[in-house]
């Protein structure tokens, strides 16, 4: 084919897919099959690939296929993305107005609003250049964010090039990402199949799908957007938010139907109350409506007091509360012991969710809302949370009901359960002879900001655990392929998987071991204080309350939980056992910087990683190789010391392989972190 042919195909297999994902994302009804797509795809790939040249920026190939991110890098928005203010009831809408006219002073006559949802997503605003979409990125604290655009490349409804003749030179769109109710259903049915942690609502799960440095794990979720305003914008001059609304959409890009124009602040609460209605119909989740002075001359004269505009107002919605019947009450055991009393509920719909059982928090709660077993109920979910009690309805009564009280036994390992003074919680005092908290405190140390071992999930933990294989967490670095390879659903790859992933865990700075530890009141900040105060494990191990009490930050209570934890001698085993294991506890950097021996084993030398490790997450490498004073830097240069490289490489192994770097395979730094780590 020659390079005119080449250009025309292209042009044609673009325009063939844009057609394609407009049908199937727009209008949901695809007009050719997944393998047609796929391959129309392919031959538009190929040919770009032969001839990069003409790639255009707005091409169907870009939205897949970007290579992963080292870190997001930070940009300012050219206008700053602000936040709302909040009315929460009928009074405080019409208060809204209120403050508007004595601001306005001199306005006769009605004014004129435009409502929308409030749609519980993330901000994101898209800078289109020329019609071109060059830059995406989160809002951040609302003057700088974070570069995303790879990601927000992979939203098929966000349009790669604006539609229309004539776009402006820049144009800052302004909305929010979200991930539809039902894509987020789905989503938690798999992760239920597999044992990961579910998502607590569809915002978490979008935050968590856009905040992928690998565009494809982006690209895997459907996620969507809604286009709320602008921002900065050049050649274009609009009277009001709902005619700058109409031009956005105008554009290619999504704005929900149910905006709407209204006249007076009457009609604001009544489309309040609408869209309130619908709420559990819609397919995505509101949690409010958002309300424009319509007028952009009025919005100017108003203007902003701190970070919120005093032309708008966000009017939530009250939280979702639903009746039904409370079946029993069992008790859950944490990795601290402490007993939560939780109902079991006949299955509800609330807010678009089933929800089969709700927390009571603890026993002052249950005799404080006299909730009792047969009761009718009220359950709330509200934002994140887990879905509540919040009260009993005495007056459905029936006499039946029984009283709940705290069993005196644990009832996973029958030990007392005590009741501490001055504390609203009972705790289980079987420590690590109590399998529930053996298996929460397994959890715990190997969670991604403790010793982040990747694939030690609940599930898993819940089975080594019943099956014997790990009676406490310096058992996890005595395992060996044979038996976990018998447990149930663990196929010989994941098992290898998660030795490696255990193994490499050995060479956690010694905050994350502290933090893995579970000691009472010592959570992430705390351990690093621990961490650069004391320095080593050991020196930790012998601090009396005095010392402890002296570091600014820790107060008696902190300090008794910490001399406790480490006064019990299963406590002081486990980290013997730990240690033979070879798990390094290395000495915290700050302390070994001022020490007598000065600089430490790979101070100023320079990494650079590409491609992926089988056994390291990019931040548990990265941690390690920092905790023996290396520095790990973006990119190659000559003053790079070490690439470490893993599978599918960049361009930054031929980049090293150019400038003759040292290039480390996985096992080469495997064995270069043992080897220092061990000389510390
Ligand atoms: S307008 C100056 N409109 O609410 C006005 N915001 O607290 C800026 N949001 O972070 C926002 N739906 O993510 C606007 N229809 C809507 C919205 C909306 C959701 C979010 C937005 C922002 C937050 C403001």
């Amino acid at each position: 084919m020659d390079r005119q042919a080449a250009l025309e195909r292209i042009r044609m297999l673009s325009d063939e897919l844009r057609e394609h994902n407009r049908q199937y994302y727009q209008m949901e009804r695809p007009i050719v099959s997944d393998a047609e797509y796929d391959r129309l795809l392919r031959e538009l790939q190929e040919l770009e690939a032969a001839y990069p040249e003409y790639v255009m920026p707005d091409s169907p190939s870009q939205r897949v296929g970007s290579k992963p991110a080292e870190q997001f890098a930070k940009v300012t928005h050219l206008t700053p993305m602000l936040s709302l203010q909040n009315a929460m009831d009928e009074g405080e809408i019409r208060e809204f107005e209120n403050k508007v006219r004595r601001m306005l002073g001199d306005v006769a006559g009605a004014i004129n609003y435009t409502c929308e949802p409030k749609f519980d997503g993330l901000a994101v605003s898209l800078t289109y250049r020329d019609g071109v979409l060059e830059q995406g990125a989160t809002r951040g604290d609302g003057s700088t964010g974070e570069e995303i655009t790879a990601n927000l490349r992979t939203i098929h409804v966000i349009p790669l090039r604006l539609l229309g003749s004539k776009p402006p030179q820049i144009v800052e769109i302004r909305g929010e990402v979200y991930l539809p109710i039902d894509a987020f259903r789905k989503m938690n049915e798999e992760r239920a199949n597999e044992g990961e942690p579910l998502y607590v609502n569809p915002r978490n799960a979008a935050s968590g799908a856009l905040r992928q440095l690998d565009p494809s794990m982006t690209a895997r979720r459907p996620l969507s957007f809604f286009a709320y305003g602008l921002g900065q914008v050049t050649d274009l001059d609009f009277e009001s938010q709902f005619q700058a609304l109409d031009w956005i959409q105008s554009c290619g890009l999504p704005v929900t139907h149910l905006r709407r124009k209204v006249t007076g602040i009457e009609a604001v609460v009544d489309y309040w109350r609408e869209i309130e209605g619908q709420r559990d119909q819609l397919p995505f989740e509101v949690d409010g409506v958002v309300v424009k002075v319509d007028s952009f001359d009025l919005q100017q004269r108003l203007g902003f007091v701190s970070r919120s505009p005093r032309w708008a107002v966000a009017c939530k919605f009250p939280p979702r509360q639903e009746v039904t019947q409370l079946l029993d009450i069992f008790v859950s055991v944490g990795r601290t012991g402490a007993l939560t009393p939780t109902a079991a509920l006949q299955p509800v719909f609330v807010g678009g969710v089933t929800v089969s059982r709700a927390t009571l928090h603890n026993m002052d709660e249950v005799r404080r809302k006299d909730v009792r077993i047969g009761d009718w109920v009220v359950v709330q979910r509200a934002g994140d949370v887990i879905p509540e009690v919040v009260a009993a309805l005495p007056e459905r009564r029936q006499g039946t009901e029984t009283l709940f009280e705290m069993p005196q036994q644990c009832p996973e390992c029958g030990s007392d359960v005590v009741r501490e003074p001055e504390e609203v919680v009972y705790r289980c005092q079987g420590g690590m002879k109590c399998p529930a908290q053996v298996k929460e405190s397994l959890f715990h140390f190997g969670s991604r900001r403790a010793m982040d071992i990747e694939g030690l999930g609940s599930k898993l933990c819940d089975q080594l655990v019943d099956t014997g294989l790990v009676k406490d967490p310096a058992d996890l670095y005595r395992l060996t392929l044979q038996p976990l390879v018998e447990l149930e659903r663990l196929a010989e790859k994941s098992a290898q998987n998660l030795l490696d992933a255990i193994e490499a865990s050995r060479y956690r700075p010694l905050e994350r071991c502290i933090f893995a530890l579970g000691i009472r009141m010592v959570g992430e900040h705390v351990a690093k204080v621990l961490a650069t105060r004391f320095g080593t494990i050991e020196k930790l191990m012998e601090a009396t309350s005095k010392d402890l009490e002296s570091v600014y930050g820790i107060g008696p209570n902190v300090a008794a939980s910490i001399v406790s934890f480490f006064s019990q001698q299963t406590n002081r085993d486990v980290i013997r056992r730990l240690k033979e294991g070879g798990v390094v506890f290395p000495p915290a950097v700050e302390l070994r910087k001022d020490s007598a021996s000065g600089a430490l084993p790979l101070s100023g030398k320079k990494f650079v990683f590409t491609g992926s490790l089988a056994g390291f997450t990019r931040e548990g490498a990265s941690d390690a190789i920092k905790a023996l004073g290396a520095e790990v830097v973006g990119s190659v240069s000559k003053k790079t010391d070490y690439v470490v490289c893993g599978d599918d490489p960049g361009s930054k192994l031929e980049k090293a392989n150019q400038l003759g770097v040292t290039v480390l395979d996985e096992a080469a730094f495997s064995a270069l972190l043992t080897q220092y780590a061990e000389s510390l």
